[in-house]
Order: C-alpha cells, then sequence, then structure tokens
C-alpha cells in the first residue's frame, strides 16, 4: 500500500499546481475586488494593472501579506503611497505565498501590456509558447475552457492510474498468499 500512498502525493501535487491560476481568479475577486481594479482607474485603493512591474515579486507578496508591516518598516515609497490614499490602511491578508503568487499571476494576465503581448502572433516558434503559456496562468474567459478540460484529463488519468495500481497490488497480494500456500506443502 505503500506504492498507494506516494501515488496520492504526486498526484495531490500535480493537481494543485494546475489549480493554481484558477485559484488566482476566486482569491482576487474574494478578497481584493473591493478595493482595487485592474485597468479600471482607482477605487479604494490603486489601479493594481501592471503592479508585477512596479515591484520585485518578493516585495510584492510581503506588501500583500501585510502592507502596514511594510509601511512601519520605513520603506519610503510604501510611506509615500500610503498618505496619498490618505492612510486608508489595507487589511492584511492571511493568505500563503503560493496564493498571492496565483493572484499576482491573474493581475499579470488581465494587465493591458501582457493582455496584448499574448495576443500578438509571431513569426517564429516563440509564438507557441506565448500563447500556450498564458492558458496556464490566467483566469481569460477563453483560456478558461482548456483549463477545464485540463483538469478533467488530468483527473481521469488519475483515475486510470488509481484503478491499474488497486488492480496490481490485488494480483500481488494472491500471488503472495499462492507462494505461500506452495512453500507450506
Ligand atoms: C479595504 C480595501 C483593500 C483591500 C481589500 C485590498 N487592498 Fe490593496 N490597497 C488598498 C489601499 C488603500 C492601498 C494604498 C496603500 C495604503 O493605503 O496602504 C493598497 C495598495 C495595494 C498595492 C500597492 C499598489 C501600488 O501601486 O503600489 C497592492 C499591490 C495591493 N494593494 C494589492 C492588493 C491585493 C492583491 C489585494 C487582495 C488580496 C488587496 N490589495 C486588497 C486597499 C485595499
Amino acid at each position: 500500500m505503500k506504492t498507494t500512498f506516494l501515488f496520492f502525493i504526486a498526484l495531490n501535487s500535480l493537481i494543485s499546481t494546475n489549480l493554481l491560476a484558477q485559484n488566482g481568479e476566486e482569491l482576487y475577486k474574494a478578497n481584493c475586488i473591493w478595493c482595487h481594479s485592474i485597468g479600471k482607474g482607482i477605487l479604494v485603493g490603486p489601479d493594481l494593472e501592471n503592479v508585477h512591474n512596479k515591484y520585485p515579486e518578493e516585495k510584492l507578496i510581503k506588501w500583500i501579506r501585510s502592507s502596514q508591516s511594510v509601511i512601519a518598516s520605513g520603506d519610503t515609497s510604501a510611506v509615500a503611497l500610503f498618505l496619498k490614499f490618505n492612510k486608508v490602511i489595507m487589511p492584511d491578508q492571511k493568505l500563503t505565498d503560493e496564493e498571492i503568487i496565483s493572484i499576482i499571476a491573474y493581475i499579470k494576465s488581465n494587465s493591458a501590456s501582457d493582455v496584448a503581448a499574448s495576443k500578438i502572433p509571431e513569426k517564429n516558434t516563440s509564438f507557441t509558447t506565448k500563447t500556450v503559456l498564458p492558458t496556464f496562468e490566467s483566469g481569460g474567459s477563453d483560456t478558461n475552457k482548456s483549463q477545464t478540460v485540463l483538469n478533467y484529463l488530468f483527473a481521469g488519468l488519475a483515475l486510470l492510474f488509481l484503478i491499474i495500481i488497486l488492480v496490481l497490488a490485488g494480483t500481488i497480494n494472491t500471488l503472495s498468499n499462492k507462494i505461500g500456500e506452495g512453500l507450506k506443502k
């Protein structure tokens, strides 16, 4: 049964990475949309369009998790932003690094320059990488379908593997029982 256990661990990590980008959209809509737009102007907080180009990822993660601790650390641009927004406090977010990264991926895929870049076809082979990659990191409506199909495919494959493993385990059990009986005789 050890194999089955290992298999489940592998399966789990496979599915969770696959769902990461989709989660970004959901997490954004659940936690950020009240105060931020992407490309539609200032709401309570600043427009987040292209904010991934404004800061290194590490700083962005820190900020999103706890803007107040970045401000408290004396970071000048953070303090300036806080003052500019009349000291409205962005609440701390109870999110893991991975969840924040998936939100950033969602912001990225909905920022104008990146959306444009992924839609301009190029003649060389980078065309395929540019058009295929966003399907893994965006929650855009036309990419959602292929993502869903992929999810079903993964789930189907996983089920198939599970059945094969169970059948094999059963066969091994029967065989070792038979061998045991044979040895007793
Ligand atoms: C209650 C409103 C509110 C919510 C909810 C909120 N923010 Fe903010 N956010 C702000 C305000 C206000 C600022 C401006 C800085 C300040 O006042 O602290 C800001 C600033 C930011 C900045 C810096 C922008 C820049 O141009 O430098 C980022 C990035 C950011 N928020 C991301 C997020 C993300 C991602 C979420 C969801 C997980 C989120 N925020 C949820 C209010 C909010």
